[in-house]
């Protein structure tokens, strides 16, 4: 029997550049289903704010699912199987993560993906996340999986070096944002988070990034 997951699709499509793509409302039909995901997940590994080599803290609280996750420390940026706040394995990846994710990349051309880790972000109004490259990963052929759930945002989306000046896109609850290719190092981030309370996460926004890291 075909699955009602299987008819997800863009709203709408928005071209960011080669090889990347904003599908809007993508994960919409299942937002909240992914959004219950989160609590089992973080009562394994709790959201946190890392802090950074030079004795910041990340402002934006993080953990990982999956085979790897990333982390920031004195040490700097890395990926790890274990998480350094328990000790133990990340938890696992969800099937209904794992499948999203490929569907997502899929639909933007990317068929195949398999991500190997999660990193699943908490937004509150106050936070931004600055211009970055997604860069500590091993493998770049594989494309980054990217979906918001909750308060909308502005999703900053620049070029292949820092001083290109950002566009910025909203992105809304059960937006996903795809890229690779030739947009695989765009430098991109997340400025203003709207303020107040959303039906589905009160104060929050979270971010899904899937990545192949190994
Ligand atoms: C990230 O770049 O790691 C997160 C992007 C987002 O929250 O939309
Ligand atoms: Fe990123």
């Amino acid at each position: 029997m075909m699955q009602p997951d299987m008819f997800a699709c863009a709203r709408s499509e928005v071209g960011l550049g080669p090889g990347a793509v904003l599908l809007g409302g993508f994960a919409l039909d299942e937002a909240e289903a992914l959004l219950a995901e989160i609590a089992p997940l973080a009562a394994i590994s709790p959201f946190r704010h890392m802090t950074t080599r030079s004795g910041g803290r990340l402002a934006v609280a993080m953990f990982n699912c999956g085979e790897t996750g990333w982390i920031s420390d004195g040490r700097g940026y890395r990926y790890q199987s274990t998480d350094p706040q328990t000790g133990d394995r990340w938890p696992a990846l969800p099937p209904r993560f794992l499948d999203l994710a490929a569907r997502a990349a899929a639909a933007a051309r990317y068929p195949g993906f398999v991500p190997d880790a999660c990193l699943v972000n908490r937004y509150d109004a106050q936070t931004r996340l600055s211009l970055h490259q997604d860069m500590d990963e091993r493998d770049h052929d594989a494309p980054i999986v990217s979906v918001s759930l909750g308060l909308s945002a502005a999703f900053l989306w620049g070029g292949l070096t820092r001083s290109d000046r950002p566009r910025r896109h909203p992105v809304h609850h059960g937006d996903v944002v795809v890229w690779g290719g030739p947009s695989r190092m765009i430098f991109h981030g997340v400025d203003s988070v709207e303020k107040g309370t959303h039906p589905a996460t009160g104060p929050w926004r979270y971010n899904l990034t899937f990545r192949k890291a190994r």
